[in-house]
């Protein structure tokens, strides 16, 4: 099995509060694309496929040299739908890797293409859900609690046979918008498997998160 990896990188720094893409945002001097470029490789991943900001283009290649870059969308499921395009040749499984997940484990990515290598079409790497959680209505005040033990919280990067992936793309409605790639193949009734995620593969989303993953750095 030979594995392409798709790093989604094309997103703003808004909630971080950066004046830069959130991808190209300094963790212990260096953008959080490499590490997560890194963490593909360091796990198995051969080729390397980034989906960047259209108009940041100069600034990624400077960050990640010899990197294959292609312009990302208005929206995550669009710029992932781009890479993938680029990636058609490049291997029999594809996994998709958020740039905001910096610190994610080797063991992580090992894990998802173990379960692709046995046969799965599409897995993602999760973690149990350890707080009461409820449902909101639109006026804040709870309408019921979830059932903790049947919950899940999903990270990256996320594993799928390449055709699987591409043809869940190919019927998705163009302006469709999802939050994961496992949402697209799954609206199409294809299993997602899971395998264990990490909680160093937290994604990078306000400030707080890039002070947890400097000292995890640090460490
Ligand atoms: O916004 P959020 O943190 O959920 O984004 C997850 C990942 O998707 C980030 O790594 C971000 O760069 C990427 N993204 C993208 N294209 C967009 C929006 C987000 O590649 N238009």
């Amino acid at each position: 099995m030979h594995a392409v990896g798709i790093v989604a990188a094309a997103g703003s720094g808004l909630r971080l509060g950066a004046d830069l893409p959130k991808a190209l945002v300094p963790l212990a001097g260096r953008p959080l694309v490499a590490w997560s470029v890194d963490a593909l490789r360091a796990g198995g991943v051969t080729e390397v496929v980034v989906a960047v900001p259209a108009a940041e283009r100069a600034a990624f290649e400077a960050a990640l040299p010899g990197v294959r870059l292609v312009d990302g969308g208005a929206t995550r499921t669009a710029s992932v739908r781009a890479a993938l395009a680029a990636a058609q040749d490049l291997g029999d499984a594809v996994l998709v890797h958020d740039a905001a997940r910096p610190l994610t484990p080797p063991a992580v990515v090992a894990r998802v293409l173990a379960a692709l290598a046995d046969g799965a079409r599409a897995v993602v790497p999760v973690l149990p859900v350890v707080d009461t959680t409820v449902a909101v209505g639109p006026d804040g005040v709870v309408t019921g609690a979830l059932p903790r033990e049947q919950l899940r919280r999903v990270q990256t990067p996320q594993g799928f046979d390449r055709a699987t992936l591409v043809q869940a793309y190919d019927r998705l409605p163009a302006d469709a918008e999802l939050t994961d790639d496992a949402a697209v193949v799954h609206t199409f009734g294809i299993a997602v498997q899971t395998v264990a995620g990490d909680e160093r593969a937290a994604k990078i989303t306000v400030t707080h998160d890039l002070v947890l993953a400097e000292q995890q750095v640090r460490r």
